[in-house]
């Protein structure tokens, strides 16, 4: 009797949809989570989703560069991405005549478009299990360099079996679950990739990084490319001859769009997670990193804050890095927010006091322990390298002074370097951000911390103001013309700015770098035999892979949430929004007139243009294609909301969700804002 029930306990647990949405699941495994989605509303087989042997929805999907996900939507190469994933290509195409991130760009027919060199996308064409042909010759009594070296050499054998270079056939050897795990990844990689649409700023980047991270999001964030091919759909270089690439398959879009409630999917490369670490990395992480790393740049911030308030130059100068420092501040916020609210350190610990007592007697025993010293070994050396990154390393001068010695040393001019530089320097903040991240870095150090140069200057100069103005007084890295005149490293050793560089430089590859690296190849190898462990411990248990930028699977359903007591978000954004917002005043909500003019006409005050739904995302997943049941596109994700963005490391289905584009909002910018109707003909509607 006790055993049926346990029996049916354990089938029930493993059948039983999976608790929320979490999850980035490799597309070759998804028929393990098939009856999960259709369970949630998907008409999709795992065939559809991916397939080596017919067209799947994979074939449609690409890693856009490196760092974000873009997706086809014509059988003539159209691609589309994010605006923040497009931006670098749009600046390089702009000058002051075409102001393209200003005044957006429409191509009015395909010998318009434009090439980018250096861009690629990937297409994966299929992915595998090699684990044991990667660790073919290995045994576990080895030690972990000649694992490293059989690893390495095995890969390298399967990489280039795989690879097939004139057809533009890449190869890749991942490690999957802490190592556990390797899979060959094969890409074909496209280099002749035009940029045919975007919207201005005002559009693309609607709401800038006083939106940024957050709901209600009223932001176009969309770019249009297209993938050339030589006249055998083979990836080429950038030619005149090239011809649009015929995907094996393309998104169909659903105009239809998405409510509350629906079905949605996710296809595209997360980049970077750690769901299965110990709970010491996410006490550090929640209570230490994150904390200290937000203060250092709410100083920076705060400094920036008060002189571009000053002066509308001082703004034009300071808002892009003042978008890059307050990304991650914001992000960092809501992590560690998240992570408090959860409890999340003490859950880990609850669970991790379960699995000591399951190892007692098996080869994981003292397992906890052994990652505990690790961590706590690494933990103020760790701090310290933070510290340097948010201090030293992020003030200007320095980092400048840096990189012109660095050019001169391989013979590159200066001249360049200087011009970007100075046009967005202005050298009070400099000096008032030395002094407060500086005094920080004191105050915050450990004495037997702290590199001894930095203690001799103190105990010199009497105060860090006083050692930052002759610093500035006495570096030639303030001088435009001086650094302009240089044309060799020589001389530049005595330079104040060069020297505190250097010095922390030093301090960090001689004090922190052996331990934090010795620990690093511990724990490489503890971490691998704790998620081992943790598969074995919870054996009935489905474990998606942490992210690692390869194409992942995640699914869930349209959703608003409540941030706080009493409020409660609904999952969908509208026009109506963005004239809301509407201040010619405020840079980011400066709504360019065109929308005005269309929105005063009447008539579209209900237009969609974003959506909140549960899906499992991270950093890469921008750009990614957002599915509905059938697998037809109904949005573009680019974001997700701070107060969820600790699901890198604890899913919280009250709090995480991603934020998309709705692609009716896409298109009612293309055709109305661009003009640009022609596109609209290649792709393909439901209805
Ligand atoms: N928060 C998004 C991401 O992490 C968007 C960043 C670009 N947008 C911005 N306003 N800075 O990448
Ligand atoms: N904006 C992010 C990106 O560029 C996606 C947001 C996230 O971190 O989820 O990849």
């Amino acid at each position: 009797m006790k055993r049926t029930v346990l029996i049916a306990v354990l089938i029930l647990s493993a059948w039983a949809p999976s608790r929320a949405d979490e999850g980035m699941w490799l597309p070759a495994l998804i028929s393990r989570r098939i009856d999960d989605m259709g369970a949630k509303g998907a008409h999709l087989s795992a065939e559809d989703i991916y397939s080596i042997n017919r067209a799947s929805l994979k074939d449609a999907v690409v890693l856009f560069g490196s760092g974000c996900t873009g997706e086809l939507v014509s059988d003539s190469g159209l691609l589309l991405t994010n605006h923040h994933c497009g931006y670098s290509f749009i600046q390089r195409h702009s000058s002051v005549e075409h102001d393209y991130l200003k005044d957006g760009f429409w191509a009015g027919c395909r010998r318009d478009e434009l090439p980018n060199p250096g861009l690629t996308v990937s297409f994966l064409e299929r992915m595998e299990d090699v684990t044991a042909a990667v660790l073919a010759g290995y045994d576990e009594s080895m030690p972990e360099a000649a694992r490293d070296s059989i690893v390495a050499r095995n890969s390298a054998a399967l990489i280039k079996h795989a690879s097939d270079p004139s057809k533009g056939v890449k190869a890749r050897v991942e490690a999957l679950y802490y190592a556990n795990q390797y899979y060959l990844f094969v890409y074909r990689v496209y280099r002749d990739v035009r940029l045919v649409g975007a919207p201005p700023s005002s559009i693309g980047k609607f709401g800038g990084d006083t939106d940024n991270w957050m709901w209600p999001r009223h932001t176009g964030d969309f770019s249009i490319f297209r993938i050339y091919a030589d006249a055998d759909n083979n990836p080429a270089d950038y030619s005149p001859e090239n011809v649009p690439y015929v995907p094996r398959k393309f998104f169909r879009i659903n105009r239809g769009g998405v409510k509350d409630g629906d079905f949605t999917l996710v296809y595209g490369c997360p980049g970077s997670t750690r769901e299965y670490v110990m709970s010491e990395e996410v006490r550090y992480i929640g209570e230490v990193s994150d904390p200290r790393k937000i203060a250092l740049r709410t100083l920076r911030l705060d400094i920036q804050k008060k002189y571009m308030a000053q002066s509308q130059a001082v703004r034009i100068q300071y808002s892009s890095k003042n978008a890059n420092v307050a990304n991650a501040w914001k992000k960092w916020q809501g992590e560690s927010g998240g992570i408090r609210r959860l409890g999340t350190v003490a859950a880990k610990q609850e669970y991790e006091r379960r699995f000591e007592q399951w190892a007692k007697g098996t080869r994981y025993e003292g397992l906890m322990a052994r990652l505990g010293a690790l961590y706590a070994r690494r933990e103020p050396y760790y701090l310290a390298y933070e510290y340097l990154n948010e201090t030293v390393r992020s003030i200007e001068i320095l980092r400048f002074a840096s990189g012109v010695r660095t050019a001169l040393k391989a013979g590159r001019p200066v001249q360049g370097l200087a011009d970007s530089f100075f046009k967005d320097y202005f050298q009070p903040i400099d000096e008032e951000t030395f002094a407060a991240l500086m005094n920080a870095f004191g105050k915050d150090m450990p004495e037997d911390f702290q590199p001894e140069y930095f203690k001799r200057k103190l105990a010199s100069y009497g105060s860090i103001e006083a050692w930052r103005d002759d610093l500035f007084a006495r570096t030639l890295f303030t001088d435009r013309a001086r650094v302009c005149a240089l044309d060799s490293p020589e001389g530049l050793s005595g330079d104040p700015a060069l020297e505190m560089f250097d010095a922390f430089d030093s301090w960090y590859t001689q004090s922190l770098l052996p331990v934090i690296r010795d620990v690093a190849k511990e724990l490489k190898q503890a971490n691998r035999e704790y998620m081992k462990a943790q598969m074995e411990f919870e054996p009935q248990k489905e474990f998606y892979p942490d992210a690692n930028l390869t194409l992942r699977v995640a699914y869930g359903k349209v959703a608003g949430y409540s941030p706080a007591d009493a409020v409660q978000y609904a999952p969908v954004s509208t026009l109506k929004g963005i004239m809301e917002k509407d201040n010619p005043d405020v840079f980011d909500y400066d709504v360019p007139q065109a929308l005005r003019d269309i929105y005063a006409a009447g008539g579209c005050e209900n237009q969609p243009v974003c959506f909140l739904a549960t899906n499992h995302t991270s950093g890469g997943n921008s750009g990614s294609p957002v599915l509905d049941a059938d697998g037809n596109l109904v949005g573009i994700n680019f974001d997700r909301v701070w107060e969820g963005t600790m699901s890198d490391l604890v899913f919280d289905p009250d709090y995480c969700r991603n934020i998309s584009l709705d692609i009716r909002y896409l298109l009612f910018v293309v055709e109305r804002i661009g003009g640009a109707a022609w596109l609209l003909d290649e792709m393909v509607f439901t209805y």
